[in-house]
């Protein structure tokens, strides 16, 4: 990873290094989140639109400025960080959010499986941060909370009176959104 001759004073320089490079995995996750929310936010339809496609802006916004704050956070330790969306791509061990249009108990259903994967991922870093860099670690925890109550917007969509989940059990997005197409058919 570039760096420059210079990392946070009282840091060790391998540590420096180790966070950078776990910042630079959640800017990719961060990024590709923001991208896919307002992805999701054009495509989404059927009942319940309006409510869906406006609650996704502010988790775009939130998002954006994670993102900002965790490549300034890379720059801070000394290190370049890379925002550019052909080296996210190849970076990235996750594809491409599956589905265009569709309804908005589908998109709902296959979006909680897309914070599954960024929140569990957040609180690894978070975990392995607790040795490494705490201020950094503190970053992630505030960011966490934002985006562990989002994920909770996403699901109380998909909670019936008992507490079940629409999706329960699904294991990609495709499969997700099958879960709850009967009940919405209009859109596939
Ligand atoms: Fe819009």
């Amino acid at each position: 990873m570039p760096r420059s001759k210079y990392t946070i004073p009282a840091l060790d320089p391998g540590d420096a290094q180790k966070v950078a490079e776990r910042l630079q995995e959640r800017l990719n996750a961060l990024t590709d989140l923001h991208l896919t929310l307002k992805h999701i936010h054009w495509n989404v339809g059927g009942p319940n639109f309006i409510g869906v496609h406006e609650m996704l802006d502010p988790q775009v916004d939130a998002v954006r400025l994670m993102a900002d704050d965790v490549a300034e956070r890379i720059a801070t330790l000394g290190y370049e960080p890379i925002g550019t969306p052909g080296a996210l791509v190849k970076a990235r061990t996750w594809d491409d959010y599956s589905i265009n249009r569709a309804g908005t108990q589908q998109h709902l259903a296959a979006l909680d499986l897309v914070y599954n994967g960024v929140n569990g991922d957040h609180r690894a870093a978070i975990e392995e941060l607790e040795e490494l860099d705490p201020v950094t670690q503190d970053l992630l925890i505030g960011q966490s909370e934002k985006l562990e109550q989002f994920q909770w917007f996403v699901r109380a969509h998909l909670e019936d009176t008992a507490g079940n989940l629409a999706n329960a059990g699904a294991s990609n997005e495709q499969e997700a959104a099958a879960k709850v197409a009967p009940r919405e058919g209009a859109l596939k």
